[in-house]
């Protein structure tokens, strides 16, 4: 199937699909409701290729659809590359792996070995950024893909597909003695839990594939390594010497990857990347978050600042505080407050606060109203409640003026804060 979707005949019918879908897909935006539906593409398809076997003609709508998926998300070459729904979901953004790819190089990586390769976007980056890669996957199917993955990137002379299993010894053996660095990505679902078909997530680094400590062990063999996690791992599971980077893209928490300590050539320990329309800014620490010092809290102040997700899961909070002279509103809560406004700065969005009050439904609404707010965003951190809800019950009665409504603690009191509708342009925006 693969081979027949990357051979010159699957791709004539893939170009055929791609372009009824996005006329159908500009019809709907245009407001025709049935212009797009899987049955009358189908259906051109095989008036178009009337031989074509039908289980090809599905594989080449399912590609389609995928591919509209990763548009947008994968980068350039999304409309290129193959897909398995697992491994689209699992793949990383090539503008984060091409990140990883430029860390590896500056630490003078010449060739590695991509253990559990999926459908191949982590090895495309490293190639593309000039290091030889060997790419082991133990699915036939998604090897199958990442292969074709790299002939279609144009990377096939310096990328090598192997199906195996990483944990095979002798595989493992061969493969260390052909390369000078590892990267790991492990599988993060649960085969053991399949509903309907489809493996769920799980957040248990051992019950990855490869599990934790197949991989902690494996850096022992081969130090120059860093993994692929789930951006929930907790600080501890960073090594000794190590550094855990934290990845946002757009305001969406990514991923996270460990790098133990030869791969750490900065020398830091914690790392938020956050990537804002394709540039990357990047905040970071040497010290372990345990010993970060006390940050300095105090009352609200004119404005209310929201920490980038990047930041607050590398504990890098404090840090980003004593760049911009802002003070934590609780110990608790991931909330930064300054009198002055804050200089721009991509790791945060800041908003003016109007007004501060203790919050209740009924406290809120009656202020929002005096002030004649009839839109608001709601935005909530460290306090039990369901902005959406909070937004539909506070039923404003109709009027011109928008706020953002952030809802938060302190200590144990709930405050509401009544801020102007849109965060302070950051920079680049
Ligand atoms: C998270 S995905 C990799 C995604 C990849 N980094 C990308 O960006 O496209 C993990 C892959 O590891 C493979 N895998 C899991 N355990 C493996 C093993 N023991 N040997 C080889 N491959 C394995 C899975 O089949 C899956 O395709």
């Amino acid at each position: 199937m693969v081979e027949w979707l990357a051979s010159s005949d699957g791709r004539a019918v893939l170009e055929f699909v791609t372009v009824v879908d996005d006329d159908a897909h500009l019809r709907a935006s245009r407001g025709d409701a049935s212009a797009v539906d899987a049955l009358k593409l189908a259906n051109a398809i095989a008036k178009h290729f009337p031989d074509l076997d039908r289980g090809l003609a599905a594989a080449a709508l399912t590609q389609v659809q995928l591919r509209r998926k990763a548009a947008g998300r994968l980068g350039p070459h999304a409309s290129e590359l193959l897909y398995t729904r697992d491994g689209l979901e699992q793949a990383s953004r090539l503008v984060v792996a091409q990140l990883r790819a430029g860390r590896y190089r500056d630490a003078g990586v010449e060739s590695v070995a991509d253990l559990g390769c999926g459908i191949g976007l982590d090895s495309i980056a490293f190639s593309l950024a000039g290091i030889a890669v060997t790419a082991i996957e133990r699915d036939p199917t998604v090897a199958a893909i990442a292969r074709a993955n790299a002939a279609a990137v144009g990377v096939s002379d310096r990328l090598t597909v192997v199906e195996a299993d990483v944990t095979d010894p002798d595989t493992l053996t061969l493969t260390l003695s052909r390369v000078d660095a590892i990267f790991l990505d492990p599988a993060r679902r649960d085969i053991a839990s399949q509903a309907g078909g489809r493996s769920q997530r799980t957040l248990d680094p051992q019950a990855w594939s490869p599990p934790w400590s197949w991989a902690a062990a494996l850096a022992e063999r081969s130090p120059r390594m860093a993994a692929k996690v789930a951006p929930g791992i907790p600080h501890e599971l960073t090594p000794d010497g190590g550094c855990t980077t934290w990845t946002s893209v757009d305001g969406d928490l990514v991923e996270a990857e460990v790098a133990w300590p030869a791969l750490n050539t900065a020398g830091v320990r914690r790392r938020a990347v956050v990537i804002r329309r394709d540039v990357a800014h990047e905040l970071s620490s040497a010290i372990s978050l345990e010993a970060e010092p006390r940050a300095s809290i105090g009352t609200i102040g004119n404005w209310i600042m929201e920490p980038d997700d990047a930041v607050i899961r590398a504990g890098l909070i404090a840090t980003l505080a004593e760049r911009i002279d802002a003070r934590f509103i609780d110990p608790q809560v991931a909330y930064l407050t300054s009198d002055d406004e804050p200089p721009p700065s991509p790791f945060m969005a800041a908003f003016r606060v109007d007004e501060a009050l203790p919050y209740s439904l009924d406290s809120l609404r009656r202020a929002l109203t005096a002030r004649g707010v009839g839109q608001v965003v709601v935005k909530k951190r460290a306090i039990t409640i369901d902005p959406d809800d909070v937004r539909k019950r506070l039923k404003l009665p109709k009027a011109e003026g928008k706020a953002t409504v952030v809802i938060t603690r302190i200590g144990t009191d709930p405050w509401a804060y009544i801020c102007a509708p849109r965060a302070r342009a950051i920079p680049d925006e």
